[in-house]
């Protein structure tokens, strides 16, 4: 009896490695690396339909007097929110693109609405948790840094993450340079 249960219990082991390695697969399915990053360390946009097959992280509303003057909807690939929430930290390869949208406001039943209009470009962060491309100046604080304009997605507007990103970035710098407060999605409740 007591070998059948824990022939059971290291079966039930096994069985939940294996769960956890598949859980933890996914964040490589769609690895940085694989989909966005040349050998070089050179970013261009991931040729993925971010909108609907990743994670959608959370939405910023820039504030005007009377409307949202712009919206930043946050996405990253399936699996790296399981991922943060068990960890408290972004998997190497996680990318998150943040994509800016103008906006249209109208009044609807429930008030003065603004949405989503136009989409105008990309800021896109890679997390490099080993520091790969330290002669690239795209490279740095334990990310890749680039934005792209939406007519062109292989070679990014910027080219310099420490004079065009970092100084934004200081708030955000106990929570590994992300605006994390914006994603109740990686929030355990
Ligand atoms: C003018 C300040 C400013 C600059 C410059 C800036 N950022 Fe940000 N970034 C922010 C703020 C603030 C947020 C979150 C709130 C928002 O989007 O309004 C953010 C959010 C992001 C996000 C979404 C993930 C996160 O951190 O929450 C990405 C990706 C990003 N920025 C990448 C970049 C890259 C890459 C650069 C340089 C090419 C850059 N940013 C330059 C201020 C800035």
């Amino acid at each position: 009896m007591q070998n059948i249960i824990s022939a059971a219990v290291a079966a039930c082991t096994v069985f939940i490695s294996i769960s956890a390695a598949a859980a933890m697969g996914r964040d490589y399915q769609a690895n940085g690396y694989d989909i966005a990053v040349d050998d070089d360390g050179s970013i261009h946009m991931p040729d993925v339909d971010f909108r609907t097959e990743w994670t959608a992280l959370g939405t910023f509303s820039i504030a005007g007097d009377e409307e949202a003057e712009g919206l930043h909807v946050v996405y990253t690939q399936p699996g790296v929110a399981q991922h943060f929430r068990a960890t408290g930290m972004f998997p190497d390869g996680a990318v998150l693109i943040k994509e800016l949208l103008s906006t249209r406001t109208e009044d609807l039943t429930t008030g003065t609405v603004s949405y989503a209009a136009e989409r105008s470009g990309w800021f896109v962060m890679i997390k490099d948790a080993k520091g790969r491309f330290e002669e690239n100046s795209l490279w740095g604080h334990g990310w890749g840094w680039a934005y792209f304009d939406v007519a062109e997605r292989t070679t990014p507007v910027t080219t310099n993450y420490k004079a065009e990103c970092m100084a934004c970035h200081v708030p955000a710098r106990a929570t590994d340079w992300v605006y994390t407060r914006g994603y109740p999605v990686l929030e355990t409740r």
